[in-house]
């Protein structure tokens, strides 16, 4: 947390509000704010009835459950006693239904070719390869790390791994042999299922190569299946590695569903905290399908008729709960897209809505100022006039961007569904239902039934309307994190501590307005929000510290137009400070270092040779002085405790 943050500014005051049509009201699977309010406050006064209801009638189970929930956070377990499983309720439970023969993925390769998997042939290639999980000796309780492009093989190794219970932990494809063999190590992963490469913005990307660059540090890994994709040359090692096709020939589609405890570990997936090491947040199965099917239908208002598309990628928790869990447990159709969006040219997403028919689209605030800054005349060649629904996510959607949204892409038609969760929550917490809310534009507006959040002081003390605080949850839901992969004393110290145990803290900061509406403000620790991917400032001065020239580093944030933020680097070089085409060498320098030891992800924009960082006393570095400076401001804060004055001045003069 920044040294000067218990009282959080607000400047936005947007007052522009957009009711939802009479005509969207009326289909919407909720419809009316008495209907949401009702649903709100019986889960709040009983939510083992709420959310016990539901699970009876919105899931499958071998073996129903004995209670919904027990314990009081941070330690709750939901559904215990169940018997279930994600893959039968995604994919079993449709072939008895006209659903069938519906199409349940339609995929897109960059390269323009289309696969389309009904509910039946995605079944079957599911059974597959869970029988060919099976002949590798995977068991229930293993942890399995994917590692692949945008592809129909990433959702079919899913599917597969919750069909005989091994835990996946998918890593984005944007991440380096070592974060790789970081992630494969703390979860001691047992298989690595990869391909040759993925194709964006008509380059192959490699992965295998990484892959077997981290092999050396990743003991665990026995085997590894590896997908053809590209085409590109790839080295496989005899007894270690596999193709997928070749496993996928003589396995058999017979592979029943383990019965599986409601608290069984679906998934891990690592995301950056203010501290250490990636944190692997674990999802179990129950809670989060009840929670992701949920919010699907709620959110997106989803029908069986509608083609869904959300854009992320399945490496981010949107895609696991967003393409693959929600939409399919609804039965829906939902989209996936291999690429980038601007190839071979900027219309891509606007050429595909029109050319599938996309009803529900679902893309980040970062994408939307792209399509901001390429034209208007890209989605202006295309028919959009298939939407009725938009959604964003991932961090906060500025005003204009989302009034842009709002009228090139929705014809001020479809409503935007602003919607505020995180990796830990594992499904929407906070957003409109689009048959019910008025929207205001930047606000996630209203919490979903089941959600009860709050804003308070540093204290825990509750704050008034508009006063601007940190957002915490007062009650445990379904779909929660239930660990930090092999640290519960973390998970315990990073969500829960801060208010002993009372809430659960999300790292943000908020402020509700007069009419009951959240405006997120953005994270208060030291986590950057790059491109809507949440980055650690710590994990990045690790990894600078890391190259032999660097005495010290100190990370931050700064305004950046499409990013949202990008990454200053200010940088104590071990010798003389460079300068000239020195400096620019060692710039290039330690930005490879960092993509190599991180991933193209964490890329910095600036590098700034110091020969001081600005300091406390106590010799905390002021990172609100480096933010200030980063972003071009002058500092206007408190500077009684800075050590050396003069290095706030030098700082200012050093190059970018
Ligand atoms: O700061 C919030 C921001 O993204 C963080 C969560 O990041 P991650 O775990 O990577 O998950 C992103 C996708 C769910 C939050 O703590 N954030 C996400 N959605 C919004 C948002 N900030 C404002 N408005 C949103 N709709």
């Amino acid at each position: 947390m920044s040294e000067n943050s218990s009282a959080i500014q607000s400047v936005l005051h947007e007052t522009r509000t957009f009711p939802p049509s009479e005509e969207f009201s009326k289909h919407a699977i909720i419809s009316s704010e008495e209907q949401y309010e009702q649903m709100w406050n019986r889960a709040k006064d009983d939510p083992a009835g709420f959310w016990g209801d539901i699970a009876q009638t919105e899931l499958d189970w071998f073996k129903m459950y004995d209670s919904v929930m027990d314990g009081k956070m941070p330690n709750t377990k939901w559904f215990t006693g169940g018997k279930i499983n994600v893959s039968y309720n995604c994919l079993d439970r449709h072939l008895t239904t006209w659903r069938k023969n519906k199409a349940a993925i339609i995929w897109e390769g960059e390269t323009g070719e289309v696969r389309t998997f009904t509910y039946q042939q995605l079944h079957h290639e599911v059974c597959k390869f869970a029988s060919v999980l099976d002949k590798l000796g995977v068991e229930a309780g293993d942890r399995v790390t994917l590692y692949m492009p945008m592809i129909p093989e990433l959702a079919i190794a899913m599917l597969a791994c919750a069909r005989v219970g091994a835990t996946h932990s998918i890593i984005f494809g944007g991440f380096s042999a070592d974060a790789i063999a970081d992630r494969n190590h703390d979860a001691q992963s047992k298989l690595v299922i990869t391909a040759d490469g993925g194709w964006r913005r008509g380059k192959e990307v490699p992965l295998k190569v990484n892959v077997d660059a981290s092999m050396e540090k990743s003991p665990s890994v026995e085997k590894v299946i590896v997908v053809r994709r590209t085409g590109g040359d790839v080295n496989m090692q005899d007894g270690r590695d596999y193709w997928w096709h070749d496993l996928m020939e003589d396995a058999v589609a017979d592979r029943e569903c383990t019965h599986l405890d409601s608290e069984h570990p679906l998934f891990i997936l690592y995301t950056s905290g203010s501290t250490g090491k990636p944190k692997g947040v674990l999802h179990t199965t129950a809670g989060y399908l009840l929670g992701t099917t949920m919010t699907s239908r709620w959110v997106f208002d989803l029908k069986a008729e509608d083609t869904y598309w959300c854009t992320a990628d399945i490496g981010w928790i949107t895609g696991h709960s967003y393409i693959v869990y929600g939409p399919l447990s609804n039965g829906a159709t939902t989209m996936m897209y291999e690429g980038a969006p601007n190839w071979p040219d900027e219309g891509r997403f606007w050429e595909m809505i029109e050319r599938h028919k996309v009803n529900i689209f679902y893309t980040a605030p970062t994408a939307i100022r792209a399509f901001i800054k390429w034209g208007d005349q890209w989605p202006e060649q295309h028919d959009l006039s298939s939407l009725r629904l938009l959604g964003t996510v991932g961090e906060p959607i500025n005003p204009e961007a989302w009034m842009w949204y709002h009228k090139m892409i929705g014809a001020e038609r479809c409503p935007i569904v602003d919607t505020w969760w995180q990796t830990e929550t594992g499904g929407i917490m906070i957003s409109p239902l689009p048959g019910v809310t008025a929207t205001k534009p930047g606000s996630c507006t209203k919490p979903l039934p089941g959600v009860v959040p709050a804003i308070v002081t540093e204290k825990g003390e509750p704050l008034g309307p508009n006063e601007g605080g940190l957002l915490v949850m007062t009650q445990p839901w379904p779909h929660m994190l239930r660990t930090l992969y092999g640290d519960h004393e973390r998970f315990v110290e990073t969500y829960f501590a801060k208010f002993d145990g009372k809430y659960y803290f999300a790292g943000d900061g908020a402020r509700k307005d007069e009419d009951g509406y959240y405006w997120v403000m953005g994270r208060v620790d030291d986590v950057l929000n790059v491109s809507g991917h949440r980055l650690s400032t710590m994990e990045i001065e690790s990894a600078l510290v890391s190259h032999e020239s660097v005495a010290e580093a100190a990370v931050v944030g700064f305004p950046h137009d499409l990013k949202g933020e990008g990454i200053c680097c200010f940088v104590i070089p071990k010798g003389e400070v460079a300068s000239g085409d020195a400096a620019v060498a060692a710039q290039k320098e330690l930005i490879a270092h960092v993509r190599n030891q991180i991933g193209a992800i964490a890329t910095p924009d600036q590098i700034r040779f110091t020969s001081a960082l600005p300091k406390t006393r106590s010799g905390k570095i002021m990172r609100r002085l480096l933010r200030d400076i980063a972003a071009g401001r002058e500092s206007a804060g408190d500077t009684t405790t800075l050590e050396d004055y003069s290095v706030l001045a030098k700082l200012r003069d050093t190059d970018e």
